[in-house]
């Protein structure tokens, strides 16, 4: 069993001990509470589990405390791929739910798989979620005095089960002052992608995710027989090309782990059971 979980960027000009310290805690918390979840269970529950974890910490940009739009709305976007099923389940610019993710895992009782917008945020209410707001004193602030925030990211995790499925999970509160309508990465397989050999969540600027189709581009280049490390070698050089800015984790079904990011510094810890990798 393997388990990867990431929480955005740490921009170097942002850096502070403590906020290091606080996002370097929270990380080591949730990987080894998840990967005593995903003793129990399958990869594919296990990363909605860790993903609601992540995004009840503030410390993310993702349910709470998500970044807030334009007009003064938090709109989030989330999703899961089951590599074992190759399905994928996803919400876009969903509001007022404490976890983006969980709605997005109802979709698995449903034929229509990804919703968007009001009617996603319906469809939560009508599956008994109640309503939420993940606006956090310290974004509405930053809002107010049109200040983005900083230092908070996207959350992901990518889990190896004991069967050997592999799944993926992303969620974010968006860029943060967007045109409301703005569509992230993070509901799409472009930020959020695994199959039966490999799964990557994504972090970044969700345009230039979604330009090189950086998630969905690793796994199928491990598809066609590149090694994990390679084919992250390949997808970032593509973003190189198109000077963008992002992070990955992946976990292949031989259960080799592998992180990059086009710019230090992603926070990201890795575990296998005995090893725990956390950024520094
Ligand atoms: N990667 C998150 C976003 O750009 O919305």
């Amino acid at each position: 069993m393997r388990m990867m979980i990431h929480g955005g960027f740490f921009t170097e000009s942002h850096t502070d001990p403590e906020t290091k310290l606080a996002k370097q805690e929270a990380l080591k918390r949730i990987i080894l509470q998840g990967y005593e979840w995903l003793q129990q269970h399958s990869a594919a529950e296990t990363v909605v589990k860790v993903v609601e974890l992540l995004e009840d910490d503030a410390l993310f940009n993702a349910g709470t405390g998500s970044q807030i739009q334009r007009d003064g709305k938090v709109r989030m976007s989330a999703s899961i791929m089951d590599g074992h099923t190759r399905k994928f389940y996803g919400v876009l610019n969903i509001e007022g739910v404490r976890h983006p993710v969980r709605v997005a895992a109802l979709l698995k009782q449903e034929e229509d798989r990804v919703l968007g917008g009001e009617m996603a945020t319906e469809y939560a209410r009508k599956q008994g979620i109640e309503a939420y707001d993940p606006r956090i004193p310290q974004r509405i602030q930053e809002f107010e005095a049109k200040q983005k925030s900083h230092g908070t990211g996207t959350v992901g995790c990518v889990a190896l089960d004991a069967q050997g499925y592999l799944a993926s999970a992303t969620s974010t509160g968006g860029k943060g002052f967007e045109i409301p309508g703005r569509i992230s990465d993070s509901g799409t397989t472009a930020g959020n992608f695994a199959s039966p050999v490999c799964g990557v969540s994504c972090t970044g600027v969700g345009e230039d995710i979604v330009s090189v189709a950086l998630a969905s581009g690793i796994v199928t280049r491990v598809k066609d027989g590149h090694s994990l490390k390679e084919a992250f070698r390949r997808g970032f050089e593509e973003l190189k090309e198109i000077d963008g800015f992002a992070g990955a984790i992946g976990i292949d079904h031989q259960g080799n782990m592998w992180h990059q990011d086009s710019h230090p510094s992603m926070v990201f810890a890795a575990y296998d059971g005995e090893t725990l990798t956390l950024f520094q």
